[in-house]
């Protein structure tokens, strides 16, 4: 069995600059918006990821015409075509979720099956559905495939239970198709929730107060497509500082979005980094110890990201002191933990809580990624550890970041991608485990 690992020799530390890549997270719903939306879309700064390539699968089999020529994503859409995600698309990617709304939107009608991507821990859409209900739609299930209905879709005020970011998003899509007015309270506020309303505004969309807990939305506008670039990945940018932060030196950020990274700024400040910001550019510098952080907690935009936890738990693996992270959006979000401590990290989990007291040295391990976040935060330990790390399960990475290995080259981390031959005994231990 062949398969491609990443090598990362680290304990130096970084130098470098990168520029941020297109947000994931944006560029996935708005690929899946441009279904409601006549004529052509060009989307620009598109990270190039096996997500991105997922989606563009789905809009071909719905009839749209999506090609993808380097970050640049043209979509043509006829306004006819199909209402059935396959189950293997559905499976590919938690986004495949992100179709229901613009689908419904489109065609009125959609067929599909539950979404892939369970590896944070059980996922439901009970209220994507819940909320597809709400506007007009009938939903029938029937060995596990569900067939949405809308005879015609109506504006509906909405009250989310959580702030949920996929949502907010598939309702925004539905009800600029829907008729009348739609109102959600207690909306996910997340950056790229914004983006995707600048995005269907830019085609005539009527969307107010995206971005804030209240979210108003005259539906029925007739939207045509137009060129719109993708926001930077916050969750990427913070990849590459993190790395900083863990092995030291001096790293800038090009063609980064500093308000977006507040929460997260404001943690690696108090850790021991300087952090100077110049338009569009970030620069982290790291020379002295750094501090555990007392206790930090996963919350919906503007709080600490979930998606940020793993990557500063493994700055926080060599911070002098005990650090307390609390993860409370996801329930099975700690799977890297073991993994750094395979590193020498001393962690202890406690459900939904771990408890980082800071070693003096990280060492090189031959670890796996079991999910996306995870897999990059291995990355970031490997960065500061003394020796060589391996790292596998490079699946995981592939749906996030753009040229992983060279952007972390280009900070000076030694990192190579290559082909590894498994072992019958390093086979069984690599399986992936069923979720
Ligand atoms: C998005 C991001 C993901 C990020 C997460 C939280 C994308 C493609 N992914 O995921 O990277 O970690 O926001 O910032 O944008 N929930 C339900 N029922 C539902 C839907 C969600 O119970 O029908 C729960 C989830 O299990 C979770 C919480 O709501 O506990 C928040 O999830 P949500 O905001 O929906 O995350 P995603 O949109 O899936």
């Amino acid at each position: 069995m062949a398969e491609e690992i990443l090598r990362i020799r680290g304990g130096l530390p970084l130098r470098g600059e990168v520029t941020v890549q297109g947000a994931k997270n944006s560029a996935l719903p708005l690929m899946a918006a441009a279904l409601l939306c006549s004529g052509e879309t060009c989307f620009t700064n598109v990270p190039q990821l096996t997500d991105v390539y997922a989606a563009s699968r789905i809009l071909n089999r719905l009839g749209c015409r999506c090609h993808i020529t380097g970050n640049t994503v043209r979509i043509v859409n006829s306004g006819e075509g199909g209402c059935e995600i396959p189950d293997a698309d559905m499976r590919a990617m938690r986004s495949s979720i992100m179709f229901l709304g613009p689908v419904l939107g489109s065609r009125k009608e959609c067929i599909l099956t539950m979404p892939g991507g369970c590896e944070l821990g059980p996922r439901p859409i009970d209220l994507h559905l819940d909320a597809m209900r709400q506007m007009g739609v009938r939903i029938r299930s029937l060995d596990g495939v569900m067939h949405c209905k809308a005879g015609k879709l109506c504006g509906a005020h909405i009250h989310l239970p959580i702030p949920s970011v996929g949502v907010t998003e598939n309702i925004i899509m539905a009800a600029v198709a829907a008729e009348g007015e739609t109102v959600i309270t207690n909306a996910a506020c997340e950056p790229e929730i914004t983006d995707l309303a600048g995005y269907l505004n830019a085609c005539g969309a009527a969307i107010c107060g995206a971005g804030e807990q209240t979210v108003v939305i005259q539906g029925g506008k007739k939207l045509t497509g137009t060129e719109y670039r993708v926001m930077p990945d916050r969750i990427a940018a913070m990849t590459y500082l993190c790395a900083g932060a863990a092995a030291g030196g001096a790293v800038c950020l090009r063609d980064a979005e500093p308000k977006h990274l507040e929460s997260c700024l404001a943690v690696l400040e108090q850790a021991g980094c300087t952090v100077g910001i110049c338009g569009n550019r970030i620069f982290l510098d790291r020379s002295g110890t750094l501090r555990s952080i007392r206790y930090i907690k996963t919350m919906p935009y503007p709080g600490f990201p979930t998606d940020v936890q793993a990557l500063i738990s493994a700055v926080l693996c060599t911070a002098r002191g005990t650090s307390l992270l609390e993860e409370t959006i996801f329930e099975n979000r700690f799977k890297h933990m073991s993994e750094l401590m395979r590193m020498g990290a001393d962690i202890r989990v406690s459900g939904r809580i771990a408890a980082i007291s800071g070693v003096k040295s990280l060492n090189g391990a031959d670890v796996s990624a079991a999910d996306l976040r995870g897999g990059a935060a291995l990355a970031v330990a490997a960065a500061a550890a003394e020796g060589e790390t391996v790292i596998h399960g490079l699946h995981h990475l592939d749906r996030g970041y753009e040229n992983f290995a060279e952007t972390f080259h280009n900070l000076g981390i030694r990192a190579e991608r290559v082909s590894f031959f498994a072992s019958e005994h390093e086979k069984s231990r690599l399986k992936p485990k069923k979720c």
